[in-house]
C-alpha cells in the first residue's frame, strides 16, 4: 500500500489547474457504448476510477486507448453484457454501465455492488426505475440479470434524488419507445454534462440540472468527441487546502456555478474569495471562523466536501456543527483526525468540531477517497511530519495530487 509523507506548516501559494470531473467521466465513458462507434473524450482525469472503468469496457469488448490527454473508446465489437464481479466490487459506480448495456443491448448482468467505505449504497432506486421501463430483473446468488424485448418509456418518480439512479435511468431509456419522465431527479452538474454528451451524440434528453428530466427515445446515436467538465470537488478540496494553511491560491478551470455553496461557506469561515473568468482566488483567513455545515443534494452543500471541510474546521476558532444527511457512515476518517489532535465528537449524523490552535503530525490511515483527502489537508497544517497510508483510496479520485500540492509549496512525497 502506498503512502504520502507530508511536512506540515507550509503556506500554499500559487496556481492549481483543476482536472476533469471524475463523477462526470464515469457515466460519460459508460454512455459512449450507446453509439457502437468510436468516441473521443478530452479532459478525462487519469485516476484509478477512470482506469477501472476503461478496464471494464475492454472486458466488455471495447477498444479503449488513452493518449496525450484523451480517451478513445471504440464500442463497435462489444460481445459481453456482464460487468465483471471483482471490478463491480472494486468500484460501485460501475453500476452505471448496467444502464448503458441495457440501453444498447436490452440486457445486463452484474453483481450486487457491495457496500463501501461510506455506507451500504443500495441500488433499489436503480432497479425500480429499470422495472418501470419494462425491464425484467432476476436476482440470484448475488447476481442481478436485467433483460427485456423492448424498453417502453414511462414516468418514474425517485423516492430520493439519487445521482446514480438518475444517470442509469437516462442511459437505459435513450432508445426506449416513447417518452420517459424522471421526477425528483438528481440535479448535480455531472448529470447536465452527461445530458450534453448524449445530445451531442443525437439523443433527446432535456431538463438535466432540474428535478424533472425528459428522455425521448431515438433510434441511433453517432460517434462524437467531447470535453469533460472540470471537477468541482477537486476545486473545493484545493480551496480548502489553501484556506487551512492561510495561503493564497488560484484554482483554474472551474465553473463558478458548480461550487457556489462551498464558496459561501469558505467566505463565512473568514476567507477572501475573488472570482475571475473560470478561476477563483482564495486568500486564507489569519484564523478561520467556525461554521455549521449541512450536506444536501445539489445545489446544497456537497456531501463529497464534508470530510475535507470538517478537517479544515478542526483549526477554526470556535465550535462547528456538521450534519451529514446523504450517507450513513461518512465519518470514518474522524478517528484518524483525532490521532492528530482534533477535538471532534460524533452523535449519529452530527459531528461537533471544537477548533484547536494546533494539531500534530502522526501516522494515519485513509478510510475512503474524501476521508483520505481530509487527512492530507490536516497534515498540511499539523506541526511536524505525517504519514498517510492506503492512499490508493485518494488516487481513485485525485489526479497528481502530490505534484499539484508541491507546485504550490507543500512538502509532500509519495512512498510506494
Ligand atoms: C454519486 O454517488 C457520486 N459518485 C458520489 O461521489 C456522491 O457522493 C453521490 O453521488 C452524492 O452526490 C459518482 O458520481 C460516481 P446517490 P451515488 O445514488 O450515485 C441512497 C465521491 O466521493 N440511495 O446519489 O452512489 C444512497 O445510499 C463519490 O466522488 C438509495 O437508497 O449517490 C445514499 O445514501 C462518493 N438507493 C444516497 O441515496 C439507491 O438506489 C445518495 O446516493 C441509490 C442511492
Amino acid at each position: 500500500m502506498a503512502s504520502y509523507i507530508i511536512e506540515g506548516g507550509k503556506k500554499l501559494e500559487g496556481e492549481v489547474n483543476i482536472s476533469g470531473s471524475k463523477n462526470a467521466s464515469l457515466p460519460i465513458m459508460a454512455a459512449s457504448i450507446l453509439s457502437g462507434e468510436t468516441t473521443t473524450l478530452y479532459n478525462v482525469p487519469n485516476i484509478y476510477d477512470t482506469q477501472t472503468t476503461a478496464k471494464i469496457l475492454k472486458i466488455l469488448g471495447c477498444n479503449v486507448t488513452r493518449k496525450n490527454g484523451k480517451v478513445i473508446i471504440d464500442s463497435q465489437n462489444m460481445q459481453s453484457k456482464e460487468i465483471p464481479d471483482e471490478l463491480m466490487r472494486k468500484m460501485r459506480s460501475s453500476v452505471v454501465l448496467a444502464g448503458a448495456l441495457i440501453g444498447r443491448f436490452r440486457e445486463a448482468t452484474f453483481s450486487y455492488p457491495g457496500g463501501c467505505d461510506i455506507g451500504t449504497r443500495p441500488i433499489d432506486l436503480h432497479l425500480k426505475g429499470f422495472e418501470k421501463l419494462g425491464i425484467k430483473i432476476e436476482e440470484n446468488n448475488g447476481f442481478i440479470k436485467c433483460s427485456c424485448d423492448k424498453i417502453i418509456g414511462n414516468d418514474i418518480h425517485l423516492d430520493f434524488p439519487s445521482v446514480g439512479a438518475t444517470e442509469n435511468i437516462i442511459l437505459a431509456s435513450i432508445f426506449a419507445e416513447g417518452e420517459t419522465m424522471i421526477t425528483n431527479a438528481a440535479m448535480e452538474p455531472e448529470i447536465e454534462d452527461l445530458q450534453n454528451f448524449l445530445n451531442k451524440m443525437g439523443a433527446k434528453v432535456q431538463g438535466a440540472g432540474t428535478n424533472v428530466i425528459k428522455i425521448t427515445g431515438v433510434k441511433k446515436l453517432k460517434a462524437v468527441s467531447y470535453n469533460i467538465m472540470p471537477d468541482r470537488i477537486e476545486a473545493g478540496t484545493m480551496l480548502c487546502m489553501g484556506a487551512v494553511t492561510g495561503g493564497d491560491i488560484v484554482v483554474n478551470n472551474v465553473r463558478l456555478e458548480h461550487i457556489t455553496p462551498v464558496l459561501y461557506k469558505l467566505e463565512e469561515a473568514g476567507n477572501k474569495i475573488t472570482i475571475g473568468t473560470n478561476k477563483i482566488e482564495l486568500q486564507g483567513a489569519k484564523r478561520l471562523k467556525a461554521v455549521d455545515i449541512k450536506t444536501m443534494p445539489y445545489p446544497g452543500f456537497p456531501t463529497d466536501m464534508q470530510s475535507i471541510f470538517t478537517a479544515m474546521l478542526c483549526f477554526a476558532k470556535g465550535t462547528s456543527m456538521i450534519i451529514e444527511n446523504i450517507f450513513e457512515n461518512r465519518y470514518k476518517y474522524v478517528n484518524e483526525l483525532i490521532r492528530m489532535g482534533a477535538k471532534i465528537t460524533i452523535e449519529g449524523k452530527i459531528a461537533i468540531v471544537k477548533g484547536v490552535r494546533k494539531m500534530t503530525g502522526a501516522e494515519v490511515n485513509s478510510t475512503d477517497l474524501r476521508g483520505g483527502a481530509a487527512l492530507v489537508l490536516a497534515a498540511l497544517t499539523a506541526k511536524g511530519s505525517s504519514k498517510i497510508n492506503n492512499i490508493e483510496y485518494i488516487l481513485r479520485g485525485y489526479e497528481n495530487l502530490d505534484k499539484k500540492l508541491t507546485k504550490i509549496g507543500a512538502k509532500i512525497i509519495q512512498q510506494n
